[in-house]
């Protein structure tokens, strides 16, 4: 229990009420977000905690040294791999390496799954519908997440072993899944709020609700572990040709060009229940026993129609489908938080787990609930969970207090000057260094010029969004931008809308917003007068998937629009990560690859700029966008038209 409260009993969970009223710890999320990264030091010695997590989607790790991340890394930034499973050696290495310590200097290390839990609930589906269920024993039937899982600590140890050359090790604390979400909660800038959790399954549960104050988290509610809105997002994902556990963004877009047709029968498919939570109808799943080798039944197909191919084209029933899954889960959610909000006077809201990244319904959760402010860490999805381990540790576990605040996501890894000159001569580019204001003069020139900018500064970013150190940058107010660059630049769906990155101060006069959104979580209304404004910029539903800058979170990268905005009016950037269906770029190397097999202009390294395509880099194929008056898109006029026939 928490301190000053006493408990309730509501419906089936037990909730909290405090004695004093719920309060944020500063009036102004702006003015929180202006916040160091310095630790307010509990009193208590240095302590360093290792979060680390294989064998299951998002590989990686991180460093905690007294409340403070030293590094977030993903181990797919190094391997390639999206989204690998493989061991974090890669990570390892690299964190260590730089801080130069070894595990003696590890007080702990933490996974964000409870092993022994994992366990039991694995036996308890298996066990559930047998003889079926044991296809679930089969790894084709869970990709996603290895069968060795069960093993994690010892292939961890083994791992750790032989990268660090250690023996001996410091112990292995194992943390659920939905509390290292959780956690995130402790590097918020509320000092009281509602924390849900959703996700697509933790080793208990698929959905959880916390309280959080000061350094103290308590879970007062949770739905079963196959019991998931994420895993019907996930799996209806796949139903519509893209890829699971990774595409569910791909499928937010898409919803947008739908229309109502399936909302209803889809109605069926996840209904609210009396206590404030939901229940999925298993009348259309079987993924309890087949799990992703056959997750429909029948009655889903017939309802929904059959499964698209990746290469088919998109019909409008894949649309309209597209459009009640995501209408559907925005009630559950809705319901979900509402129904939290009765019974807890908390009105700052946290948002942790993969279903945490759909902008969307979280913006509409400020629109359509009582909660004042939302935070959304930029590592919701499981890719912050070691992370989120080793904070519930820390301070849950450990009992320190807080002291750090997340406010921007830069805790990968940085390159040097001369690993960045060495990788530009070793790719035969000519190029030059340009001290700092010069090279922000130059680069907002171009962008205003209508040319495509790939931006890599400093550290690389924690979560699944380039927030401005490895980015791909582009002129919002060209309507054709958008075609051109999912086209040319990232070879991917028309379909798919970039990100507006806006001056805080400026974010107010062109979207309907009332906070900051550093880390792309909200996806609010463009206000009226500046859907032409920045057309790019804006999705066929109205909204922009928001990035607000603050210069003490990102100097270099606030100076380029703060400059853009200088030439054109317009202090807004069209933002998309650095990459084409790999991961996104790390290294050098990496960026200056994916700068000459794409369309882009110009490349920019640090202080180091280039227009050089070199021997082997594909031709520029910008000119007739800079010449080219702002209308709207083919792709979207197509995507946009309806079937005279329908299904
Ligand atoms: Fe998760």
């Amino acid at each position: 229990m928490l301190p000053n409260g006493n408990f309730c009993e509501l419906d089936n969970a037990t909730y909290l009420v405090l004695h004093t009223p719920w309060r944020s710890r500063r009036d102004d999320l702006g003015a929180a977000s202006r916040r160091s990264d310095q630790v307010q030091r509990s009193g208590v010695g240095a302590v360093r905690i290792l979060g680390i997590v294989a064998k299951t989607h998002d590989s990686g790790l991180a460093l905690l040294k007294d409340g403070v991340p030293e590094f977030v890394l993903e181990e797919e930034r190094y391997n390639r791999i999206k989204k690998t499973n493989k061991f974090p050696k890669h990570s390892v290495r690299a964190a260590f390496s730089e801080l130069a310590i070894g595990i003696d200097d590890v007080d702990a290390i933490t996974t964000p799954w409870d092993i022994r839990q994992l366990r039991r609930t694995f036996l308890s589906i298996v066990g559930g519908r047998l003889p079926l269920s044991l296809t679930f024993l089969l790894p084709r039937s869970h990709v996603s997440q290895q069968n060795q899982i069960v093993l994690l600590n010892q292939y961890l140890q083994r791992g750790l072993r032989e990268h660090l050359g250690a023996r001996a090790l410091p112990p292995i604390v194992n943390v659920g899944h939905h509390n290292s979400h959780a956690a995130m909660f402790f590097a918020s800038p509320f000092d009281e709020a509602l924390v849900l959790v959703m996700d697509g399954y933790g080793d208990d549960s698929s959905s959880s609700a916390y309280f959080g104050r000061s350094n103290r988290l308590e879970r007062h509610w949770s739905t079963g572990v196959m019991n998931s809105a994420g895993l019907v997002y996930t799996f209806v994902t796949q139903h519509l040709g893209f890829a699971g556990f990774g595409d569910e963004g791909k499928v937010m877009a898409l919803a947008a060009f739908g229309e109502n047709t399936y909302v209803n029968r889809f109605r069926d498919v996840i209904k609210p229940t009396p206590d404030g939570g939901y229940a999925v109808n298993m009348d259309y799943f079987s993924y309890t026993a087949f799990g992703e080798l056959r997750p429909f039944k029948r009655k889903f197909l017939d309802t929904f129609g059959p499964a698209r191919l990746p290469d088919e084209p998109i019909n409008d029933r894949h649309r309209d489908v597209a459009f009640a899954l995501q209408a559907v889960t925005e009630e559950i959610v809705l319901g979900v938080v509402r129904s939290l909000l009765k019974k807890s006077p908390a009105r700052d809201m946290c948002m942790v787990g993969g279903v945490a990244l759909n902008c969307v319904a979280n913006a509409k959760i400020l629109e359509h609930t009582d909660v004042r402010r939302i935070w959304v860490p930029p590592c919701a999805s499981d890719t912050g969970a070691p992370l989120g381990s080793a904070l519930w540790h820390y301070h849950q576990t450990l009992g320190h207090a807080r002291g750090f605040e997340l406010t921007h996501p830069f805790y990968g890894q940085a390159f040097s000057d001369d690993s960045i000159r060495q990788a530009l001569d070793q790719a035969g580019l000519n190029y030059r260094r340009i001290p700092e204001a010069q090279m922000l003069r130059r680069a907002a020139q171009d962008l205003a010029d209508g040319k495509i900018v790939g931006w890599f500064q400093g550290r690389f970013e924690m979560g699944p969004r380039a927030l401005g150190n490895r980015s791909i940058l582009a002129d919002p107010r060209r309507a054709e931008m958008r075609d051109h660059l999912n086209a040319r630049v990232k070879q991917r769906e028309a379909f798919r809308p970039f990100a507006p990155a806006v001056l805080v101060e400026r974010a107010n006069e062109f979207f309907e917003i009332d906070q900051p959104d550093p880390f792309m979580t909200l996806a609010p209304r463009v206000r009226h007068d500046k859907q032409n404004v920045i057309a790019a910029a804006v999705h066929v539903d109205g909204t922009g998937r928001i990035q607000t800058v603050e210069r003490s979170a990102n100097p270099r990268y606030y100076g380029l629009i703060e400059e853009f905005g200088r030439i054109t009016g317009v202090p807004v950037l069209l933002n998309t990560s650095f990459n084409r269906k790999e991961p996104i770029v790390a290294s050098p190397e990496d960026a200056i690859a994916c700068y000459l097999a794409s369309g882009m202009d110009v490349l920019v390294l640090g202080d180091f700029y280039t227009t050089d395509r070199g021997p082997n880099g594909v031709a520029h194929e910008t000119e007739h966008i800079r010449a080219a008056p702002a209308r709207a898109s083919a792709s979207e006029a197509a995507l946009t038209a309806r079937a005279t026939v329908r299904p």
